[in-house]
């Protein structure tokens, strides 16, 4: 989408009003130059922003995942001008995007949490958890669990890097087994590594017990 555009910094966006940004002004702001590092692509930020759209007003977002908070910027302006709550959790805060946001007089908007996604103390519903930290299995299947007995009824998770890392595929696929999961929103393939966003429809796909008798040796 702003591909081919000069990219704006974030020094650019200093007054604005954050609660009345366009879609195109929030992603050119979540993509902005001014932090070291770069996080999701436009046409993943418009994936996210399909499937925020069908959340219900007032919902609560968890971030698993910072950076330099591509897509904190992104869900954050979300909330800004929708209604809801960011949490972002994130175990090595960048001191580049903590500076840049305290000088947009935006660090107190939202709740970031310098710990570890898998051992952190949670507690509170959640309705839209974004997984994004590292790739193997046990990162992102390890953080759904983690985070599953949290999830509010249809609730909205989504997996970046779920087309292109083989780690983030398996742990959709094996959250597929447990939960009736359904795919709401995606990223064109060949973008970035990808973002797919799932509704849960259900906890639980079913318990199937084997009788002891039929087991068979191990
Ligand atoms: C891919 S980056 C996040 C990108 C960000 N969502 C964006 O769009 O800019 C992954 C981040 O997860 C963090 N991380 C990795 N494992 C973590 C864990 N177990 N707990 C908290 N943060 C973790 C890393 O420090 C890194 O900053």
């Amino acid at each position: 989408m702003t591909e081919g555009n000069e990219k704006k910094t974030l020094l650019d966006f200093k007054g604005m009003d954050f609660t009345s940004l366009s879609l195109e002004d929030r992603i050119a702001f979540s993509v902005a130059q001014g932090v070291s590092e770069t996080g999701m692509q436009p046409d993943e930020l418009i994936a996210m922003n399909d499937a925020l759209s069908m959340l219900e007003p007032n919902p609560t977002i968890l971030e698993l995942g910072q950076c330099t908070g591509t897509s904190t910027r992104f869900l954050l302006t979300y909330v800004l001008s929708h209604s809801g709550t960011l949490h972002s959790i994130e175990q090595n805060l960048r001191r580049d995007f903590f500076d840049a946001m305290v000088d947009l007089g935006l660090w107190d908007k939202f709740t970031t949490y310098v710990n570890n996604t898998q051992t952190i103390h949670w507690q509170g519903g959640i309705d839209f958890l974004l997984i994004d930290t590292e790739h193997t299995i046990a990162d992102a299947l390890g953080e759904y669990c983690r985070f599953r007995g949290f999830l509010n009824k249809h609730a909205i998770i989504g997996f970046h890097d779920a087309w292109e890392i083989p780690g983030v595929r398996r742990a959709i696929e094996i959250v597929q087994e447990i939960d009736e999961i359904k795919e709401i929103a995606r990223s064109p393939r060949g973008v970035g590594f990808g973002i797919r966003l799932f509704k849960l429809m259900e906890k639980n796909k079913g318990c199937y017990h084997q009788r002891p008798e039929s087991i068979e040796e191990m």
